[in-house]
């Protein structure tokens, strides 16, 4: 395809610059990272790629998984052990407007025994506290966040924020309250206030935070406002002032729609229209990164799995998925108007020790990152939950559930599946 022709010439550039894939320690002093085209480069102008793994702290806790089977500096370790320079940590809004409303359930104790019951809440804290001694029933969870952040940046790993719901629990079902602007649950002006909150917080006491991811998968719902780019437009460049206002310093991530799982109107510089019968019939707008103060600031994420099994040949796959957005990266095609930084932000499958090779999935979307050279960020670490709520299961709740994608096995102790790992 005439793409990857272009993309061999472009990788020529940037193998040098490739290395860091083989990961260095990282501190603060690499920070802030900005955006120069469809590049991040650190604060030395040196090329920036995020090579990390996600670590949920979304769910009914709020508070990162793990650790009832392991303390916050052994989860950490993992970061560089596994050859990574960053994470992507997963939050929920509602933790923010538990903050704002003084809400008296923030400490540990009362985070696990609401999410877990009361006897089998018992149980889990007194496993989280003997593994961390550190924390009392007392310690509230964003002080639980701000031990894992600082921990994060004693062994030198960048910290990726990512706003993953408003409600805490697992993401993402379709009509499940937290999917799109205006939904059950997704109160625009809580999930904005709640990015200046945090924002400022992390900026303040997190001394390798680095970007925010501002909203993770939004989808079509009902019951929420108009599904449409210009809706897409309004809010989420909103939400980048309110971040930007509380940290210019962090790049700022876009996620596209349909689970983001495509952005191209945004790098194609296409007209972003509202839909016609509603509340933004007529209305449109156009992304022009100049408008904004954070404009050397902005990257797009995609997300990418492989729910399809695919066997295509990766040139087939590579040239399908290079439509989602990937225009963004390719200075030489005609039809991108504006470049921009592009991340994976999540990818992944059962780490079964069998499955990286039963479809071209892991195959091809190597050959993608080496073609593009894009930063990535797998998902997930978690061995297991405390607890997993999915709306349309049977149960609907599962505590102690194993996470089968996962790095580590069930008590956080080893690697799942070094084989998949090393694929
Ligand atoms: C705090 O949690 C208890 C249950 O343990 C609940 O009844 C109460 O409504 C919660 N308070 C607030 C302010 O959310
Ligand atoms: C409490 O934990 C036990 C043992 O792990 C489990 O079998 C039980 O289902 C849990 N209770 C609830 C309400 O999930
Ligand atoms: C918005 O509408 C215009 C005119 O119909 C069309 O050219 C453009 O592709 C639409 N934008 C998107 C993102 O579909
Ligand atoms: C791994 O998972 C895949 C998909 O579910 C399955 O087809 C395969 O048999 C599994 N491998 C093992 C060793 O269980
Ligand atoms: C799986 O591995 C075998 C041998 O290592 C190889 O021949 C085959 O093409 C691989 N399959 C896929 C889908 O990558
Ligand atoms: C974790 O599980 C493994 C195997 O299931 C076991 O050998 C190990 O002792 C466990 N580690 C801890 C800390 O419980």
């Amino acid at each position: 395809m005439l793409f990857r022709h272009f993309a061999s010439g472009l990788l020529l550039g940037h193998i040098a610059a490739a290395i860091p894939y083989l990961v260095e320690r990282q501190d603060s002093s690499i920070l802030p990272l900005s955006t120069k085209g469809r590049d991040i480069l650190n604060r030395n102008g040196e090329l920036f790629h995020y090579v990390s793994t996600n670590w949920p702290g979304h769910q009914e806790a709020m508070i990162p998984e793990g650790l009832q089977h392991a303390s916050v500096e052994d989860i950490v370790s993992w970061f560089p052990k596994l050859g990574l320079n960053s994470v992507r940590l997963c939050f929920a809004i509602e933790m923010i407007d538990d903050i704002y409303s003084n809400n008296p359930n923030q400490t540990l104790e009362k985070s696990v025994i609401n999410a877990l019951g009361e006897t089998n809440g018992t149980i889990v804290l007194n496993q989280i506290l003997e593994h961390n001694s550190q924390f009392t029933k007392e310690t509230t969870r964003l002080q639980v966040w701000d031990a894992v952040a600082n921990e994060l940046a004693r062994q030198g790993i960048i910290l990726h924020l990512d706003n993953h719901v408003s409600k805490a629990f697992w993401c993402c079902g379709e009509n499940d309250g937290n999917g799109w602007f205006g939904e059950q649950y997704f109160d625009v002006e809580k999930w904005i206030r709640g990015w200046s909150y945090i924002a400022k917080h992390a900026k303040e006491n997190w001394p390798t935070f680095s970007s925010v991811g501002l909203r993770n998968e939004l989808r079509s719902a009902t019951g929420a406002e108009p599904y449409d780019w210009y809706t897409w437009y309004v809010h989420m460049t909103a939400a980048a002032d309110a971040v930007h206002e509380s940290d210019p310093d962090a790049l700022i991530f876009f996620s596209g729609l349909s689970y983001d799982t495509y952005i191209d109107p945004i790098p194609l510089g296409k007209t972003l229209n509202g839909t016609a019968g509603t509340s933004t019939e007529g209305k449109s707008a156009v992304f022009v990164p100049d408008d904004f103060a954070f404009k050397d600031k902005i990257v797009l994420e995609i997300h990418k799995y492989d729910f399809e099994n695919t066997q295509d040949d990766c040139e087939t796959f590579k040239s399908k998925w290079y439509q989602k957005g990937f225009q963004a990266l390719d200075a030489s095609n005609p039809d991108t108007k504006y470049l921009f930084p592009m991340v994976l932000s999540e990818w992944g499958f059962i780490q079964n020790g069998t499955y990286w090779n039963q479809t071209t999935y892991n195959k091809c979307l190597i050959e993608m990152v080496e073609d593009w050279q894009f930063g990535w960020q797998h998902w997930e670490l978690s061995g297991s939950f405390y607890l997993q709520t999915r709306p349309g299961r049977t149960p609907r709740t599962i505590q102690g559930l194993e996470e089968f994608w996962g790095l580590l096995s069930y008590n956080w102790s080893a690697v799942r599946s070094p084989i998949t790992v090393e694929k």
